[in-house]
């Protein structure tokens, strides 16, 4: 059996739809906060089990018989990730689930800037300590975010960045389709597998990019990480929300995003799609 959290989210639901190409409904379950928003996953035979990291005492039962469990991570910027994986692991032990298989992301270490990193990377070492079989797909950050990261750009000409650096933006597709080949393979990975695009372009190399996408030229603004801040809160957005993005670009200036992996490529069986090819699409 295995058992797919976050099915009613992009990812997890990518993984479910990928799976059922090569595995009968009856040997899936998706274990979700909100049985009423799987209902398409129902309709195809898939067991529909209630489970919410918030709530600990529904998830070994959403959880049992799991030979593999894929575990979505938190999803909720303002949650305390660490406390509901923990709650997750817990569950998985108790469940003796076969292998843990987590979203992780690349550059997952306890002093990343951008907070999730430093979660990913608690859940990794709580994944260790638990004595499950455990395999960590540490995603390359999602491509398809460069259309709000960049802002306005297709107007105003200009990529305005609190931080510069390479970052190996990698289709949530293509990570999806990874993790279900990964789940379907005999051959198991353990621990950490970082699974990202080929290539990892700065945010100039993005503009040359877009420059051509678009036929006119497209420059990049590096600004004061703290005026960023401030123009983003007169924005209106929450100086919380502002700050966590802000993590994306200082991590991406430290290099935590910078590495390269042919992984992705490997189980893929081709190229994985490239920032030309999100851009592409936020033009077209
Ligand atoms: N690599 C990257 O660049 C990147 C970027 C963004 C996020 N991520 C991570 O990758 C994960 C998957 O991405 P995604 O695009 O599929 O995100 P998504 O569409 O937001 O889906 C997240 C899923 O997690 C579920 N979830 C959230 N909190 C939960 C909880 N307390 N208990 C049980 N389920 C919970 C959500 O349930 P509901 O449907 O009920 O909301 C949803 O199904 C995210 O959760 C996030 O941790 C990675």
């Amino acid at each position: 059996m295995i058992v797919i959290t976050g099915a009613t989210g992009a990812l997890g639901g990518a993984v479910v739809d990928h799976l059922l190409k090569t595995h009968a409904p009856e040997r899936i379950a998706v274990a979700v906060r909100d049985p009423q928003k799987a209902q398409r996953f129902a309709d195809r035979g898939i067991e529909v089990r209630h489970a919410d990291y918030a709530e600990p005492t529904s998830l070994p039962t959403a959880f049992a018989g799991a030979d593999q469990l894929l575990l979505v991570s938190s999803s909720d910027p303002a949650a305390d990730a660490v406390a509901l994986h923990r709650n997750a692991v817990d569950a998985a032990a108790e469940a003796r689930v076969g292998r843990v298989l987590y979203t992780s992301h690349q550059g997952a270490h306890p002093l990343n800037p951008f907070a999730p990193g430093r979660d990913h990377a608690a859940t990794e070492w709580m994944l260790q300590e638990s004595g499950l079989a455990w395999t960590s797909l540490r995603n390359g950050f999602y491509a398809h975010s460069l259309a709000w990261l960049l802002g306005p750009w297709q107007q105003t000409g200009v990529m305005t960045v609190p931080g510069e650096g390479p970052v190996s933006w990698t289709a949530r597709e293509d990570a999806a389709e990874a993790a279900a080949a990964i789940i379907a393979s005999e051959a198991p990975h353990d621990g950490p597998i970082t699974l990202t695009a080929g290539h990892a372009p700065t945010f100039a190399e993005i503009s040359s990019t877009a420059s051509e996408l678009v036929g006119r030229s497209i420059r990049v603004s590096v600004v004061d990480p703290e005026e960023w801040v401030a123009s983003q809160i007169a924005a209106g957005s929450p100086e919380g929300a502002a700050r966590f993005t802000l993590g994306i670009y200082l991590a991406a200036a430290e290099g935590y995003f910078a590495g390269v992996d042919p992984s992705l490529r490997t189980i893929l069986g081709r190229e994985p799609r490239t920032v030309r090819d999100v851009l592409g699409d936020v033009v077209a």
